[in-house]
């Protein structure tokens, strides 16, 4: 029998409505996500690609890839030589991420697809990441399954997300600053106020690091480890394949 890791995961998202979020979202994102981290996300998403293990020439998958900057961040180590797949079910943010590809020539490819149900063949990747979109699905463990799955024995999992301080004081501050704060960030950046209302939520029924970890154990990935960043509220979870 499977253990009750994922009870602390309380009201699963629903699909339907966070993929339509994102959508809506996919022209404030890119500004509001270096709002909300100070412009520290792309030093976390190096961090990661540092952890996904990947060289010259070696292919790696995004998953929930979004507006797209994990895969760039992948596609500068890998190289003109390797290959960088970003998958996400958002139209909107994967048209974002081609226009920047272009733009940047940053070569990847974009597909549109689900999480849960990778349409790519067993150990066909050096690498699989994913980046603030593991909390989005409605379950966790068969996300992780997938993106092992479809990595190569001795291949990298890794996984960046938003966890609550544990620190008392900054955990009040930080869940005040969440809920007040992103909504109006939001409506600045001329985005959805509501949709910024969903990402305290989301992380508030989030599964702390060590559950996190012992979901990624469960998915059947080894030696799961995980890093606390930015005083304690990012994640950075890795393991092997
Ligand atoms: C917060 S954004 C993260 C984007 C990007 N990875 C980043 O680091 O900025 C979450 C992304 O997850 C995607 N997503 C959520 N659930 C998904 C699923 N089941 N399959 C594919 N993409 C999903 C959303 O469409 C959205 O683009």
């Amino acid at each position: 029998m499977k253990p009750p890791l994922l009870k602390r995961v309380d009201a699963a998202p629903d699909p339907g409505k966070v993929r339509a979020m994102f959508d809506t979202i996919a022209g404030s994102y890119d500004l509001l996500n270096t709002l909300m981290s100070a412009g520290l996300h792309h030093r976390w998403r190096e961090l990661g690609v540092l952890l996904a293990g990947v060289g010259p020439g070696d292919t790696a998958l995004d998953v929930a890839t979004g507006t797209g900057d994990f895969a760039f961040a992948l596609r500068r180590v890998v190289g003109p030589q390797g290959r960088v797949v970003g998958l996400d079910f958002s139209e909107e943010m994967l048209a974002v991420a081609r226009e920047k590809s272009g733009r940047n020539q940053h070569w990847v490819d974009f597909v549109q697809g689900n999480a849960l149900d990778l349409p790519f063949a067993d150990d066909t990747f050096d690498a699989s990441t994913v980046g603030f979109g593991i909390r989005n699905v409605p379950d966790i463990e068969r996300a992780f399954a997938e993106m092992s799955r479809v990595v190569r024995p001795g291949g990298r999992v890794v996984c960046l997300e938003i966890t609550q301080p544990q620190i008392i004081g900054f955990k009040q501050f930080f869940g005040l600053w969440f809920d007040l704060g992103a909504p109006v960030l939001g409506r600045l950046a001329g985005s959805n106020g509501s949709a910024y209302e969903y990402l305290p939520a989301s992380v508030r029924r989030f599964p702390d690091p060590e559950t996190l970890r012992e979901i990624m154990r469960s998915a059947g990935m080894q030696n799961p480890r995980y890093e606390i960043l930015a005083g304690g509220i990012i994640a950075l979870h890795h393991a092997s394949v």
